[in-house]
């Protein structure tokens, strides 16, 4: 799908990752991008073509709500996300786990249930952005690593049901990115403006899965070749 004339919705695009793409979509020649936000106000206003939208992920009825005032969507980027940084054990309760869960995967499907309808009657797009860590659990963000795992099992789950529609689904894995979420986490990171290209090369490319950053990439590799190996290595991070 091209980036030139689409319809975006992104949510999360107050700060970090979403508001390098709200950003990048302009300059690239988006039609119209739906700035999602928890509170209005959040979004950098001058270009007529963003419209902010008042949107908690994890309210039905603001998701409702906006699906039906932006039926004209094209392209849906989930990138709203929560990182709060848990083990899932050693934690005082599983609180954090089910605030994850809630945004992370409960989040994420709520919009792409909310959306869909208006998207296939158009064959668009919808980039979930996910993690390295739906595939491999770091210790002291395993709660984390469930929440987008769930994720990637839907995402995979929704591809197959949009696929006769026309509809792409295209899970984006990114390595550490250089955003507030990521502010305790050592060097290296990924710069925004290096993420904002890779999902926007994503959307343009053909693959369902891509893994972003040299991080992400090494740890998919491990996987593949010795996927107890690279357990034990990530125990000792
Ligand atoms: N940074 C990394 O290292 C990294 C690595 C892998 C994947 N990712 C993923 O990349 C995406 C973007 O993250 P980021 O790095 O840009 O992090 P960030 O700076 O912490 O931004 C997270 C965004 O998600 C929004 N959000 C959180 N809960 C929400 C909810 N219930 N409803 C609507 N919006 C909500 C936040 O809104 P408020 O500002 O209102 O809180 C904020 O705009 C996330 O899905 C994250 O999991 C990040």
């Amino acid at each position: 799908m091209q980036v030139e004339g689409c319809v975006a919705f992104v949510t999360g695009a107050d700060r970090g990752l979403g508001a390098g793409l709200v950003e990048a979509l302009l300059k690239r020649g988006a039609r119209k991008v739906y700035a999602g936000v928890k509170e209005l106000g959040g979004v950098a206003d001058g270009d007529p073509r963003v419209v902010p939208v008042e949107i908690d992920i994890t309210n039905i009825g603001q998701v409702a709500r906006a699906a039906s005032n932006a039926r004209d969507t094209t392209l849906l980027v989930n990138n709203a996300g929560l990182n709060r940084t848990q083990p899932v054990l050693e934690a005082n309760d599983a609180e954090a786990a089910r605030a994850e869960m809630e945004v992370n995967y409960f989040g994420t499907l709520n919009m792409m249930r909310a959306f869909s309808p208006a998207l296939k009657s158009d064959g668009g797009a919808i980039i979930n952005i996910l993690s390295i860590l739906a595939r491999v659990a770091l210790p002291s963000m395993a709660s984390l690593s469930a929440s987008k795992a769930a994720a990637l099992r839907m995402t995979e789950g929704a591809r197959a049901e949009l696929a006769p529609h026309r509809v792409r689904v295209v899970s984006v894995l990114p390595g550490p990115i250089d955003t507030e979420m990521s502010r305790n986490v050592p060097p290296p990171k990924i710069p925004v403006g290096e993420a904002v290209d890779a999902v926007l090369a994503a959307l343009e490319g053909d693959a369902d899965e891509v893994y972003m950053g040299t991080m992400a990439q090494e740890i998919a590799r491990g996987l593949a070749a010795d996927r107890q190996a690279l357990h034990a290595r990530l125990l000792t991070l």
